[in-house]
């Protein structure tokens, strides 16, 4: 009898945790129900608040609930706690990796990395360009490589 791979741990991080990182994490959550997964960003700005009303009003036009998301920050434990890290740019790549505490074993990815042919290896900020419709669409992409990526 062989027994099943434990479901993934997921960690999706972005800059503030209001924007594109709980829209990742809304959409992964209806892709794939099983899987343990939650977001963070990098800095603390936003600690404790909801996501950007933009994130929350584009999500729910296609169905994903953003609400009950509160934003915290990246922490060292999380490292440990989840098995991949996925970032939404390179700039997130680059400070998650700088942080990554020495034997961690978490794979660390941006989610553009887990789309075949990508436009773009960037989810840029709406936060900055308002367009949380495109990044919804990126975000919807990349979640769907991800979870091929990780064989659910
Ligand atoms: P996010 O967007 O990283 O997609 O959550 C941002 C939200 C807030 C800030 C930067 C990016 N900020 O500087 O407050």
């Amino acid at each position: 009898m062989t027994v099943p791979d434990p479901a993934p741990r997921v960690l999706f991080v972005c800059l503030g945790n209001i924007c594109r990182s709980p829209t990742a994490e809304a959409v992964l959550r209806c892709l794939a129900p099983d899987l343990e997964i939650d977001s963070a960003g990098t800095g603390a700005w936003h600690v404790g608040n909801p996501p950007h009303a933009g994130a929350v009003r584009a999500g729910a036009a296609r169905g994903y609930d953003l609400s009950p998301l509160r934003a915290r920050q990246l922490a060292a434990a999380d490292f440990h706690a989840f098995d991949r890290i996925v970032a939404m740019d390179s700039q997130n790549l680059a400070d998650i990796a700088a942080r990554k505490p020495a034997g961690a074993s978490a794979r660390l990815s941006r989610l553009m990395d887990h789309v075949q042919d990508a436009p773009r290896a960037e989810v840029p900020d709406p936060y900055f360009t308002g367009d949380f419709d495109g990044v919804l669409d990126l975000i919807e992409a990349g979640c769907r490589g991800l979870v091929r990526d990780i064989g659910r």
